[in-house]
């Protein structure tokens, strides 16, 4: 244990980190227009990327040492790397310590994995029985055409079967992220918000985000989050769920009662000032946003043979420098290197 009295991880701006989003791999089996091209993707050599034995020793650390309590496995797509549930079975066994300031001090940490959901249905059984509780599944548009346009591939039905089969096997939560462009899907807002009432999931709308690898992003193709939601309230009336926390979405409950539904405002109204997130790319680099421009090289020292001390201070360091957050819209932005299924979403 480092000299902290407390496993804690505060950034200068008073945040609490307790959330580590590792991408597994900058693979993936779709090619989404907003996230990454259609061809010409160089992919990272295995080489580069981390172990899982490397990912499980940071996982560890963050969890002991700052009080982490909720891991999130993201990709590229992370089911495409193989054998996943033996991670999902290593970090599953990780316990938030008792001293840590968390409503989940002293039990398991909350896994979870962000996917596109093409191969769920033959892969869900296995992730639970693995120790997943619960799965975020994107899904854009429900009609097939559109799919095709949006992914590059025709699996819309799959995506559908592993919604189900993730409900089937008893994930709880399984949400659906569905990421708005204007003139794309930005009709179909009521017939997504309709399929999570009628499968009782929440789908929470994603404000797009100017992280496609085409660099193709326009602040008039973003659908803001006020616009979302008064296009559902005009169909079924909504009410607004008090805090989010530190949670990307903002929720509304159905006054009908048939549920919920959440939007993701990054763009419009960035909650930035709650963020509790960290960030490990495949190939080991620790980013402290989503759009930050520096990289703390965690894999050099996981491969130098340094200790946790060492590890432990380097993410401190790079949390110390977290900065206040995007400055999407303003001149100051600088777009992030790397696009997002290279960070991992
Ligand atoms: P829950 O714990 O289920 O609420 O997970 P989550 O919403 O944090 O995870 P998920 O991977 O489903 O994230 C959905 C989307 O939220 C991502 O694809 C991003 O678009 C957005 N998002 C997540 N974290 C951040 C963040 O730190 N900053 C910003 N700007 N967007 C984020
Ligand atoms: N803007 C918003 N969300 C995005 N995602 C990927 N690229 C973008 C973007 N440019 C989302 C996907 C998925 C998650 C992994 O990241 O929809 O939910
Ligand atoms: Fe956190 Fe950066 Fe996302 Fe803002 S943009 S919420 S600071 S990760």
């Amino acid at each position: 244990m480092s000299s902290a009295t407390k496993p804690e991880l505060i950034d200068s701006f008073g945040r609490t980190v307790r959330d580590l989003r590792i991408s597994v791999t900058d693979r993936c089996n779709f090619r989404c227009t907003y996230c990454m091209p259609e061809e010409g993707m160089v992919w990272l050599p295995r080489t580069e990327v981390l172990t899982y034995e490397e990912i499980a020793r940071v996982a560890r650390i963050c969890v002991e040492r700052f009080g982490v309590d909720g891991i999130r496995l993201t990709g590229g797509e992370p089911t495409v790397r193989a054998h996943l549930t033996k991670l999902i079975s290593a970090l599953a066994v990780l316990t938030v310590p008792a001293a840590a300031n968390s409503p989940l001090a002293g039990q398991p940490i909350d896994v979870a994995v962000t996917t596109n959901g093409a191969t769920l249905a033959l892969v869900a059984a296995d992730l639970q029985r693995a120790g997943l509780r619960r799965i975020n599944v994107s899904l854009d548009t429900l009609n097939r055409e559109k799919f095709k346009q949006i992914t590059k591939r025709d699996e819309l039905a799959s995506v559908l079967e592993g919604i189900d089969a993730a409900i089937a096997v008893g994930m709880a939560p399984v949400k659906v992220n569905a990421v708005v462009q204007r003139g794309v899907n930005d009709d179909e807002i009521i017939a997504l918000a309709t399929f999570g009432r009628e499968k009782n999931i929440e789908v929470r709308f994603i404000e797009f985000m100017p992280l496609d690898a085409q660099a193709g992003w326009l602040n008039n193709a973003v659908v803001g989050q006020d616009e979302i939601v008064s296009t559902i309230n005009e169909v079924f009336a909504l009410e607004q769920i008090a805090s989010r926390g530190a949670a990307p979405a903002d929720r509304w409950r159905y006054l009908d009662g048939k549920g919920t539904v959440g939007v993701i405002p990054t763009v419009t109204k960035p909650f930035c000032g709650d963020c509790d997130r960290v960030r490990l790319t495949a190939d080991g680099q620790f980013r402290t946003c989503l759009f930050a421009t520096d990289e703390f090289d965690v894999r050099a020292l996981l491969r130098n043979g340094a200790s946790d001390d060492a590890i432990e201070a380097l993410l401190r360091r790079a949390v110390g420098e977290k900065w206040a957050g995007h400055t999407i819209g303003q001149v100051s932005f600088v777009r992030p290197r790397r696009s997002m299924s290279q960070i991992g979403g």
